[in-house]
């Protein structure tokens, strides 16, 4: 609650009440209730933190209104007083400035409220973003075509069938990721290398289940090799910072880099598809 705010409406409302008791002010009821519907309308606005969406103000000032019509009609002759106010307003020459000004003050209020909407500043839509888009069936490495769908890591069955040589992949793929990779994608892979702040997005996490546990070795050859110019359409707008590693790496530089964030991060890669 915002202290000052606040303790002014108070005095200001003890103020009326105090000048009105002591017939200085003779305020009729429809005035008070213009009061009081003024004072909650500052209250709300001014007087609560953090503050309240316009739109609830909208809504709470709506029911204020409504309670305020429903304690005038509690009184018959608050009823008559409120009605001889409004019409005494309306035909008593007296009033014939603050009437016009009200008749002319409304319109221009609400073309103002339709004006200042309709000129908002645009905005951009709003974007999901295709972390993972559906891969090509087949890329274009260097002059090779890689079957995404249909091929696997050449050196993958070596873990299981000749675990020397597979360890050999390992430390290769251990020499491309230091080398090359851990400036964003971080010396633990969590994506938070020392360039990894500067990337909206940030560099993947190879550490969360999300990224490479879930995806095939071949989807990653595709990633790595095409990096973030080489994503489709329906993954933008999306400024990936992810280079295209085949401009820089051999063939066996990926798979060796994708056997090692497996071994490193202890994950196996997602089995391909059983098509057949
Ligand atoms: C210049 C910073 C940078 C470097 C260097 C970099 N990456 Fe990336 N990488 C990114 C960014 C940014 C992304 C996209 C992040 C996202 O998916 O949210 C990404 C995404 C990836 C993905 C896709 C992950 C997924 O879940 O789809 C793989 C795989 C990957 N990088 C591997 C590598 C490898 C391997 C290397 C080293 C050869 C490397 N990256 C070097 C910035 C980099």
């Amino acid at each position: 609650m915002n202290i000052v705010p606040v303790a002014i409406i108070v005095l200001v409302m003890v103020a009326f009440s105090q000048l009105s008791k002591r017939n200085i002010l003779r305020l009729n009821v429809v005035a008070w209730m213009v009061i009081w519907w003024l004072a909650i309308y500052f209250a709300l606005s001014y007087g609560i933190n953090p503050p309240l969406p316009a739109s609830i103000i909208g809504m709470f000032m709506f029911i204020v209104s409504l309670a305020l019509a429903a304690y005038l009609t509690t009184s018959t002759d608050d009823m008559e007083a409120a009605k001889s106010a409004f019409v005494n307003f309306i035909i008593n020459p007296r009033y014939a400035l603050p009437l016009i000004l009200v008749m002319i003050g409304l319109p221009v209020v609400s073309a103002y409220n339709v004006y200042s909407d309709m000129t908002q500043p645009p905005q951009p839509p709003l974007s999901t973003r295709t972390i993972h888009p559906p891969p090509p069936p087949s890329i274009t490495f260097k002059g090779k075509t890689i079957d995404l769908i249909e091929d696997e890591n050449p050196y993958r069955a070596l873990k299981t069938d000749n675990p020397a040589e597979f360890a050999k992949h390992v430390e290769n793929g251990r020499r491309v990721y230091f080398q090359n990779c851990v400036y964003c994608h971080g010396d633990n892979m969590a994506g938070r290398g020392i360039f990894a702040h500067g990337f909206d997005p940030i560099p993947a996490n190879f550490r969360d289940p999300t990224t490479i546990a879930m995806l095939q070795e071949t989807y990653l050859f595709w990633r790595i090799a095409k990096g973030g110019p080489g994503l489709p359409a329906e993954a933008t707008p999306w400024l990936s910072a992810m280079p295209a590693w085949e401009k820089f790496l051999s063939e066996e530089e990926i798979w060796d880099v994708i056997i090692f964030m497996y071994e490193f991060t202890n994950q196996e890669p997602r089995a391909k598809e059983e098509l057949h």
